[in-house]
Order: C-alpha cells, then structure tokens, then sequence
C-alpha cells in the first residue's frame, strides 16, 4: 500500500520536473517527441521534453507517478498502471497469456566514457560489491566469495587525466541495483500474481523459463538484482545463458565489417551533416572546457558527452566541471541540449536514415532470428518456456524499437525494456501485444496492442538477413 504522504511527495515531484523542464508535461508525450527535424536539438525552450534524468546515489529510484521517460530509470509492466490487451479488457475476446518474452537494458551505471582531461569529481562504489568466484558445478570445494574492490593508488600518473574514486567504467552502481530488485518484483506482481503466467517457485534447471544476457558484468549484475526481486525466496545458484562473446547475436558479438560501411554511409548524409552543424557551436565549448579537442570520438558523435553526463545525473551526481576551475560547469540547460541530441541520433540511426533496413539487420538481425523462432514455436505449441528474460543493451534495444517501426525513437534508457506478451484466445488464436517501457509501443503499423501474432512475425522478418556472410563481407 503507498501512504498518502508517498502520494503528496510524487505529486511535488512532479510539478517540480514541470518548473525544470519548462515544457508542460500534460501538453507534450515525452516517450514521443518530434525527433524527425533538427529544431528538436536546437529548441531550447523544449527542456528534457518531459524527461526525468536524475536519480539518487545509494537508493532506488522514485516509484514513477506515471508513465514518463526516465533516461535512469526508464518505467516498466507495474500493476498501478497495467491494463489487459483492449479486446481481452472488453471482453470480446477471451484469451489467456501464454508466453512472455522480455528483453531490458541493463540498469544505471558509472559511465562509459571519462572526460578526456579528466573528472573533477570522484565516482564510489564502495556501497555494491561485483562479485567474481567461480563454482564448481557439482561437489567442491566451494569458492572463496571474492568479489572486485576498485580503488586508486595516488601514485599512479595516469590518474591525473582520469577519475578518482572506486569504481570501473563502467560497472553497475547500487542505485541500479536496487531499480534491479524493484523491476524483478514489478514484473512478479504483473505477470505472476495478477496473470498468472511466471511461476511462483523456480528450481535450478526450471524448463518454464530462459534467462539470457550480454558477456558484460554490467548485464550480468543486472540480471541478479532483477530475477532477485522475481524470486525472492530462491535459494541456490541459477543458469544465465550466454554466447561466446565472439559470436555472440546480442551486444555487436559477432565480427560483420558492413556494420562499419554501413554506418559510415549513414553519417554521411545532408541530415548528419545539419545534425553536425546546427550543434557545433556547443561542441566546441564542451571540447575546449574538457580537452577533448583531439579525441575524434569525442566529437563525430554525441554519444561519449551524453553518457558522460547521463551517468553523472543518474547516480546522483553533479554535471562537470572544467578539472581545476569549478566556475566552468556544464548548466542543465547545456546537458538537455545534449540529451536530445542524443535522442535525435538515436532516431536517425535507427528510424530515419536510407540504410536503415541494413543496419538493423547487421547489428540484430540474428537476435530477431532468434526471437522470431521463438513466436513460432510457441505458435506450434513447441514451446516448453513461457517466460525468457534477456538482459542486453541500448545497442540491442533500439534496432528492435527500430524493427518494430516504432514512431519516433528517443534514447532508450536505463533498463529501457520490451515485453512481447503472446495470447491465446478460447478460439486457439494466437495474438501478440508488445509493451515500451509499460506502455503499447506505437509504430507505423499502429499501435500494437492486440495484433495476430503471425503479423508480428512478418513485421520482424524484414530485419532477419537471408545470408549474414554476404551481408557482412
Ligand atoms: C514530424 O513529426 C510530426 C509529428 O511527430 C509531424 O507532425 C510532422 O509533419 C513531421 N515532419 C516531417 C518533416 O516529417
Ligand atoms: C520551440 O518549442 C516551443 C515549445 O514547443 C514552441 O512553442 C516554439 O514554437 C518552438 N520554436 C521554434 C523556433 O521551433
Ligand atoms: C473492444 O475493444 C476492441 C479494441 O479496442 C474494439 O475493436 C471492440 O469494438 C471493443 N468491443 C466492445 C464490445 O466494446
Ligand atoms: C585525485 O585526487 C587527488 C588527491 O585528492 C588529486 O590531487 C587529483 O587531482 C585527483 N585527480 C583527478 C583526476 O581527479
Ligand atoms: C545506403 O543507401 C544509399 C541510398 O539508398 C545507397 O546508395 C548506398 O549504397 C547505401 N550504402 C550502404 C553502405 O548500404
């Protein structure tokens, strides 16, 4: 039960996140901006557009009072604010869910990239320990529990244009692990005791359910904090399945140089060039405040300076300042800029630019295999799972937004999730709703709320190569 006072602090929070965005949130969908013209980068008057992008340091994040864009900690299936698919609600169908296939980013995180001249704050990690054993898987002896303690030895030069502190970049911050644990008993509340269909109780081998991740330690920790909160009383090791990094379909694993032509010819167009142009103005100053003028990384993309940024404000963090001058800081209107032009990126990899179709299909062309295999065997009654959980990435998560035809396509954030519920009507119909982040995803083939689940096939289908070699070169 939420108390009243939970209730009064939420709604503070939320005419609050009016005051800072400066956009009315009841006026603007913030899961779908106007991403397909540069005005959405270069009006600053639009704020986050209805985003959140702050989080505490060494809790979870606030329960969300509705479903909005939260680049921390992005919304997910939560029984305040689940509905049945509309014909199952209306009850003009009759249908039962039969499968579940999730697949989630991972949680927040230290960032990726550290500013070239180095951070004038340090980064703790001290309150959450990565843990590192190995088992054997029968008998013993058992393993010592050693788990990673980073820290930073003064006397090492490299320090000077680093970040002080206890953590890997980048590695999962407590924060993100206890959004972790309260995603798991979300989505037990959801789709085990209102529907019935995740098992109450779990053993080692338990043929009823699949959990997959990334080689990164980043979805690994994840997946502990989520499947925790699924199943609190579960005692015992539990199998999570990965690829050989190598060749690996999720997280860039396998080798396939057309990634690389393929995206060079996509960031060589008019649109990337305006994309370039219209936000050279701020690079410069960021690039002269934090040395990054000779770090090409740093500035053929917004990707480094966003992630840098998102990490600070996702942990509790302040935005940086020049190291050694704290009168030269990044302003929060500075950051937002960054932050859509992130968003608008992200849209134009993967919805707006002529080679999309090919570069879906040559980043996750495989994994859409993968899945697609799995509809059809659950189509087939094959299928002995009902529930698959795939913890993967931002580069995962949004070439499926982007096979899916989804409307306007803004950064997925932390644990930016797809829930692929299949059901089966009384008739023996399968149909297919798939959910954003908690909510009925809308694309060019409209809202998928309740479509047969063969058209959800076709519509992946498109994405999965015929011949990945001659697609790679
Ligand atoms: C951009 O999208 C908006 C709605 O999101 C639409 O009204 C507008 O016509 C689109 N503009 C272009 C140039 O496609
Ligand atoms: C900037 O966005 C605001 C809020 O949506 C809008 O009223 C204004 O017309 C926009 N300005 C430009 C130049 O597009
Ligand atoms: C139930 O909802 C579906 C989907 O919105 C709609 O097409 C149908 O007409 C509704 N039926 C009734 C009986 O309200
Ligand atoms: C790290 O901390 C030391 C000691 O406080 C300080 O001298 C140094 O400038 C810091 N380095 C960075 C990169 O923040
Ligand atoms: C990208 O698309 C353009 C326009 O359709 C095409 O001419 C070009 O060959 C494509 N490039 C790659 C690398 O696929």
């Amino acid at each position: 039960m939420r108390s009243v006072y939970e209730g009064i602090l939420d709604m503070l929070t939320f005419f609050l996140s009016l005051f800072f965005t400066g956009v009315s949130l009841a006026a603007v969908d913030s899961f779908y901006p106007p991403l397909n013209h540069t005005t959405y980068i270069t009006n600053a008057s639009l704020g986050s557009y209805g985003g959140v992008f702050s989080a505490p340091s060494d809790q979870a994040s606030p329960p969300p009072s509705e479903i909005v864009y939260n680049y921390c900690s992005m919304p997910h299936p939560h029984v305040d604010t689940y509905s049945l698919p509309q014909p199952v609600a209306n009850h003009s169908v009759s249908a039962k869910l039969v499968y579940l296939e999730y697949l989630q980013r991972h949680q927040r995180r230290t960032p990726y990239n550290i500013l070239p001249g180095g951070e004038n704050q340090e980064y703790n990690c001290d309150n959450i320990h990565p843990h590192l054993f190995a088992a054997p898987a029968t008998g013993g002896p058992p393993p010592l529990q050693v788990y990673a303690q980073t820290y930073t030895d003064p006397t090492n030069p490299f320090l000077t244009h680093y970040v002080n502190g206890s953590c890997q970049y980048p590695q999962l911050t407590i924060g993100g692990y206890l959004d972790g644990f309260q995603h798991g008993r979300d989505l037990r509340a959801v789709y085990g005791a209102k529907l019935g269909l995740i098992p109450e109780t779990l053993h080692e081998n338990d043929k009823r359910v699949w959990f997959r991740s990334s080689s990164s330690p980043l979805t690994q920790g994840s997946a502990g904090g989520v499947l925790r909160g699924l199943w609190p009383e579960y005692k015992g090791p539990l199998p999570l399945h990965q690829q050989a990094s190598s060749v690996d379909t999720v997280n860039r694993g396998f080798p396939c140089a057309a990634r690389d032509t393929t995206l060079d010819a996509i960031q060589s167009s008019p649109e990337w060039d305006e994309y370039i142009q219209v936000t050279a103005q701020l690079r410069d100053h960021l690039a002269d405040l934090f040395d990054a003028r000779d770090s090409a990384d740093w500035l053929e993309t917004w990707d480094h300076f966003a992630d840098n940024f998102q990490a600070r404000l996702c942990n509790g963090y302040n935005l940086p300042c020049r190291l050694g001058d704290e009168s030269q800081c990044v302003s929060k209107e500075q950051a937002f800029t960054v932050f859509r032009a992130g968003d608008w990126m992200y849209n134009y990899w993967w919805r707006g630019n002529a080679n999309v179709t090919e570069y879906i299909q040559v980043i996750e062309g495989m994994f859409i295999a993968e899945i697609a295999r799995k509809f059809e065997a659950v189509r087939e009654r094959r299928s002995d799972i009902v529930y698959s959980h795939n913890f993967v990435h931002d580069g995962d998560i949004a070439p499926l937004l982007g096979a899916l035809g989804i409307r306007a396509l803004r950064w997925p954030g932390m644990a930016a999730n797809i829930a692929f519920e299949i059901w089966e009507t009384s008739a023996g119909g399968f149909y297919a709703r798939v959910l954003y982040s908690g909510r009925a995803i809308e694309t060019i083939h409209g809202t998928l709320e309740w479509i047969p689940l063969t058209k959800l096939i076709d519509i992946l289908s498109v994405y999965i190569p015929e011949d990945i070699f001659a697609l790679c070169g």
